[in-house]
């Protein structure tokens, strides 16, 4: 049976990882609406996993006996920005995603809950990667400053990003990365 504090933080957190599904679908609108194609593919490709963590942790409170509350979600990002601004967005957001799992790994541990540990590190070290390609795009945005030829240069590279198959998020093939 999973900790009643445990509980409570990971429901808390099924929250915070629909609302990054939001965000990034957001930028997505907001990439494709500027004909920044390879973007918005990327952040179409980001949601669809910000889903998939929403839902390791709801399995999780299922498996371990507990009880999913799916709370109101947050409208954290509003569409279309500047490229620089959206990836500055997405790098503070996910340190912010970092300091909460952080903070459920450190709750789990205060009320012996270890059975949570093996998923609470899985998304540590997730937040590794999350933290590290959203930074670097945004150091490469700052390099490129104003230069169109660059930005398409880099949404170009952000279009190969690949979907995990079966993505309802995946606009198969109308085209829209090529
Ligand atoms: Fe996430
Ligand atoms: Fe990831």
């Amino acid at each position: 049976m999973i900790g009643e504090k445990t509980e409570k933080a990971i429901n808390d957190q099924i929250k915070h990882e629909l609302e990054s599904f939001y965000v990034y679908l957001s930028m997505s609108a907001g990439f494709h609406e500027q004909n920044l194609n390879g973007m918005g593919h990327w952040m179409r490709c980001q949601a669809h996993e910000e889903l998939a963590h929403a839902m390791k942790f709801y399995e999780h409170i299922l498996d371990r006996g507990g009880s999913v509350t799916l709370f109101d979600l947050k409208q954290i990002h509003t569409g279309r920005q500047s490229p620089l601004q959206s990836w500055k967005t997405a790098y503070e957001h996910e340190k912010f995603i970092t300091g909460k799992i952080k903070n459920i790994l450190k709750i789990s541990r205060e009320e012996n809950d270890y059975a949570s540990e093996p998923l609470l590190l899985w998304f540590l070290n997730e937040q590794i990667e999350e933290e590290k390609s959203t930074d670097e795009i945004v150091r490469q945005l700052t390099m490129l400053g104003d230069s169109p030829n660059g930005i398409l240069m880099l949404d170009r590279k952000l279009a190969l990003r690949a979907f995990s198959s079966g993505s309802p998020l995946d606009p198969g093939d109308n085209n829209i990365v090529a």
